[in-house]
């Protein structure tokens, strides 16, 4: 695992944005795992600048979601299909054909869920997933107590992520208690993990998550079974970790991250 540290949130979801490029640049045909949430409204907005500005082309690139809410329609603006399509699908040249989401509205979810794990499995499996982190410590919907090997499947939501979500309604009243979920070892089976971590009220978290033992009461924690890891912060989020000087250096020195300096 890499930690990197920039000074702000622009900074450093701007580097993460960077790598994604990097990453589509490489293999036009990357299939990257997507999040949703606040913390990556800004990366998208970064991901269309760099489509507009520098020609970033995602017409070969395939898309997953790590999770959907159960009972919304892609049409509702609380789902995160609809999230999707504003923040990034509506501004990019990506093939909407080529972009998947967990299906809220299934009738049988656990079909659902089985369908998706072989969707991601008929194109190779994922390349690149992004990731935030929840203050309840998940990664996707994965709330405490999941299991470090688990697959994609429904979750009920901790009074916490409801809490942290429900302002994102416009009838908080319609915020769903349930969604469909890749489960964290559909996502340690990604050949790259990305997370970015934004703001002070990630910090205890995030520390937890880096630096604190793998656990399945932290799901993000998980991600330190992973190979290939970068987590990406900006000062707040890394107020709480004990090894913020050696992740300074290696940002300094190691030649990878030259270009990106
Ligand atoms: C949401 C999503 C996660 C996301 C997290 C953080 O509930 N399911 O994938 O990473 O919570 O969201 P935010 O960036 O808004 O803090």
């Amino acid at each position: 695992m890499e930690v990197i540290v920039r000074p702000t949130n622009p900074e450093a979801s701007w580097l993460a944005a960077r790598l994604i490029a990097a990453a589509i640049r490489a293999k036009p045909h990357l299939v990257l795992g997507l999040a949703t949430g606040r913390t990556m409204e800004r990366l998208y907005a970064q991901l269309v600048q760099l489509h507009r500005e520098e020609g970033l082309d995602f017409s070969l690139v395939r898309t997953f979601n790590l999770d959907e809410y159960i009972g919304l329609p892609a049409t509702h603006p609380g789902s995160y299909r609809y999230y999707m399509n504003r923040h990034l699908f509506d501004h990019v040249n990506l093939d909407k054909r080529n972009t998947f989401l967990p299906d809220g509205m299934a009738g049988d979810v656990e079909a659902e869920c089985e369908r998706y794990e072989r969707r991601i499995a008929e194109v190779g499996g994922i390349d690149l997933q992004l990731l935030g982190i929840g203050r309840a410590g998940h990664i996707g919907f994965n709330e405490p107590l999941s299991a470090l090997r688990s697959r994609t499947r429904s979750k009920a939501l901790t009074p916490m992520t409801v809490a942290e979500n429900r302002g994102e309604f416009s009838k908080p009243e319609e915020m769903p208690r349930r969604a469909i979920t890749m489960g964290v070892g559909t996502i340690l089976e990604a050949r790259q993990l990305l997370l970015l971590v934004t703001g002070e009220t990630k910090a205890e978290i995030l520390a937890k998550a880096v630096e604190g033992p793998i656990t399945s009461m932290v799901s993000a924690s998980a991600i330190q079974l992973h190979p290939s890891v970068h987590v990406i912060c900006d000062a707040e989020a890394a107020a709480r970790l004990n090894g913020r000087e050696y992740y300074d250096w290696i940002f300094r020195n190691e030649p990878e991250w030259a270009p990106y300096r």
